[in-house]
């Protein structure tokens, strides 16, 4: 696997791929790769000839007072797993190289869909996400990009912004991968101490119990998110929401509709887990 950080020899060693008509997958990750992050390399080989993951912690996407300086940057170690996963190119740029200019004039705006959950906590978190993305995307020309479901909104924003701008490539959303104790698998993990981590299993059990009501015929969603963030709290998390949404518009739902996905976001500590869970596929 050839690890490059600037973009002309990127571009070049694509447009190779291209001429032999090969079709090109990519994984966009910020690194400290996990096992969640393999099954996405796992998923985007057997979909595509060749599989690009790129390493790039966005600061555009890290609001003042966030973990970006704290995110843990361990390339040498991500660069063995994609070894041993089968991926063809690791793309590391720095910072210079995706924005020269410093921060962009030119930036991605999805409103309806970020303007709302991790959005109203995070301020320009999804401007951000959204502005690399189509960057990424601008850059490896991908057939494909696969990304997990855990970040369920960003996936979701991600969808709507290839849709809107007409871009030729495949959006696929890969399952959770979770540890053995049900906690979704997350590069933040790493930043939970011992009783953190002990306590950090009850935020996929709430959603679970949220789904199990939902399943027994209850459908007052208010309640239901107040039961959970009740419990979660009891659990020792500082919530930021539960919310029951519509899977595609992430709205709550109208009258007569049904909630489709419990989202959640708690801190532990300085930590800052999301879940989500979708009730009915
Ligand atoms: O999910 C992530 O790791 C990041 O938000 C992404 C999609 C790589 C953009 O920086």
């Amino acid at each position: 696997m050839q690890t490059i950080h600037t973009i002309p020899p990127l571009r070049q060693r694509i447009a190779h791929w291209r001429q032999q008509g090969e079709q090109i997958a990519l994984v966009a990750t910020m690194g400290n790769l996990h096992r969640g992050h393999l099954a996405l390399i796992e998923a985007a080989r057997g979909v595509a000839d060749r599989v690009v993951a790129t390493v790039f912690v966005n600061p555009l996407q890290f609001g003042a007072g966030e973990d970006l300086a704290r995110y843990p940057r361990t390339l040498a170690e991500d660069q063995r797993l994609l070894i041993a996963a089968g991926c063809d190119l690791l793309f590391a740029p720095d910072a210079a190289q995706i924005y020269p200019h410093g921060t962009p004039q030119t930036v991605v705006e999805v409103p309806l869909l970020a303007n709302t959950l991790c959005g109203l906590n995070r301020p320009g978190h999804f401007r951000g996400v959204a502005t690399v993305v189509l960057k990424l995307f601008n850059m490896v020309q991908p057939d494909v990009a696969v990304f997990g479901e855990k970040d369920f909104q960003q996936l979701q924003i991600i969808r709507c912004l290839v849709d809107d701008l007409n871009l030729p490539l495949k959006v696929i959303g890969m399952a959770t991968v979770r540890e053995d104790d049900g906690l979704a698998m997350s590069s933040r993990n790493g930043f939970l101490n011992a009783a953190e981590r002990q306590l950090a299993p009850a935020l996929y059990r709430t959603l679970q119990g949220v789904a199990a009501a939902v399943a027994a015929g209850a459908s007052d969603w208010a309640a239901l998110e107040v039961t959970a963030c009740n419990t979660l709290q009891q659990a020792g998390f500082v919530v930021d929401y539960v919310a029951l949404r519509r899977v595609a518009t992430l709205q709550p739902p109208t009258a007569g509709e049904d909630a489709e996905i419990v989202l959640a976001a708690a801190r532990l500590g300085t930590t800052r887990l999301i879940d989500n869970l979708i009730f009915a596929r």
